[in-house]
């Protein structure tokens, strides 16, 4: 907000002096004794003249930066929008303001700051930024250095690196533009300080960085944020009880294959999966490119779940055919004959020796065998999903802007 209306105050005094000397001219405060001799002379012209930006030869002007980030909140990996709370020390010296200390011995004023040149800074980055600019003062000391102190809250556009989720980490970064500025006029000297004190987070910041972007046409620098996760909830409510459900399938080809009851077990733990997979999806983010590995891990859960309540399916079917095959041939299956009217399908109590011969056997031997490969590919999957968790890196793909010749930062 601030940015803005200090990018409107230099648009405004760009279009007419008389409308910027009257702006300049009501936030104008004049101490009482001999301020400089600059401010007594009180034509608009040389009001206007201090809110442009102080000159340094052919040098830039130096404007130092500390930056204090003092909160990241509400890490959104839905939106990939991070939000955070920072704290801008900036000072340069703008001799212009300087005074006679002999004649004016205060060693230094508060001034508004529209009533003299500070830089307007946009974040790249950011969706809003809140300033807090209310009664917002500059310090102004007797050689002419100023310092301004700005505090923001902004919420921002950060990549995160999901991949590893939900024990990723990632950079995110704000980007500092001095867009009326060029970077022939200005240049910035950044240092930043870490003052996070609450660790009740879902993600931690584990590195601050900050650097001046050199070979920019706008001055500019970046702090850049190491994110991690640290939360255990993801585990909690993800990974174990997908561990335990195929667990629990696995446990289901314990039961025999002529007990109904293992056709309905295997079809409850199915569409229990099903609801626990379609609210994972939605807590899951997806992009174009590296998407969390937990997605395929759940698919191909997903997959071993329906390969097995399949198999089930198909072999009690199979039995059921065998089973009313014996029947219908004489001889060998008095009792099934007996007790079965009224009764179809496979039933163990009822049927044991009902259903003899080739399709019985038959049918139990493929389950057994099954049941081995199903345990030994659960096994597996288990162990390559954990190989490509240590080994796979993922490089996102560059933004569109990075590839065009002239995307990338902004240029004036
Ligand atoms: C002017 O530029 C010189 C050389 O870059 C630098 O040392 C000096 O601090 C600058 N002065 C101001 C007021 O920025
Ligand atoms: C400051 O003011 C005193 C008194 O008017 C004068 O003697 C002195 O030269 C001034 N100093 C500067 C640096 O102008």
């Amino acid at each position: 907000m601030m940015a803005l209306r200090l990018l409107l105050h230099v648009a405004l005094l760009g279009l007419g002096t008389t409308q910027s000397s009257v702006q300049g001219r009501r936030h104008f405060h004049r101490p009482v004794l001999a301020w400089p001799s600059f401010f007594d002379a009180n034509s608009p012209l040389e009001v206007q003249e201090i809110i442009q930006i102080p000159k340094n030869g052919s040098s830039p002007l130096l404007v130092d930066v500390q930056v204090v980030v003092s909160n990241v909140f509400n890490v959104d990996i839905l939106r990939y929008t991070m939000s955070s709370m920072l704290l801008l020390r900036l000072s340069w010296l703008d001799t212009r303001l300087a005074w006679n200390g002999s004649v004016y011995p205060r060693r230094m004023v508060m001034r508004p700051w529209n009533s003299l040149w500070t830089p307007g800074l946009t974040i790249q980055e950011a969706l809003w930024v809140d300033w807090q600019d209310q009664s917002l003062r500059a310090q102004v000391d007797q050689d002419g250095h100023v310092e301004l102190h700005l505090a923001l809250t902004t919420e921002t556009n950060c990549d995160f690196e999901l991949l590893h989720f939900p024990r990723d980490q990632s950079d995110c970064t704000l980007s500092f533009y001095a867009l009326s500025n060029a970077a022939m006029e200005l240049e910035f000297q950044a240092h930043v300080v870490n003052e996070i004190v609450s660790v009740k987070r879902e993600y931690v910041v584990r590195d601050l960085k900050v650097q001046a972007l050199p070979q920019q046409l706008v001055p500019c620098f970046r702090v850049t944020l190491r994110l991690q996760n640290t939360a255990l909830k993801a585990i909690i409510a993800l990974l174990v009880p997908g561990e335990a459900l195929l667990l629990a399938d696995v446990c289901g080809g314990l039961l025999p294959l002529r007990a109904t009851e293992r056709t309905t077990y295997k079809v409850t733990l199915l569409l229990g999966y099903l609801v626990f997979h379609s609210s994972l999806v939605d807590g899951l983010p997806s992009s174009s490119s590296c998407n969390p590995l937990l997605i395929y891990y759940f698919t191909i859960l997903l997959l071993l779940l329906f390969i097995s309540t399949m198999e089930t399916v198909l072999l009690a079917g199979l039995l059921a055919c065998g089973h009313l095959r014996a029947k219908s041939s004489p001889g060998p299956a008095p009792r099934g004959e007996r007790q079965d009217p009224g009764n179809p399908g496979p039933n163990p109590e009822e049927a044991p020796r009902g259903v003899q011969g080739p399709w019985r056997s038959w049918a139990e031997a493929a389950d057994h065998t099954f049941f081995l490969v199903y345990v030994a590919g659960v096994v597996c999957s288990q162990f390559v999903f954990a190989g490509f968790w240590m080994w796979t890196t993922c490089k996102s793909d560059p933004a569109p802007g990075k590839d065009a010749p002239h995307g990338g930062q902004p240029r004036l």
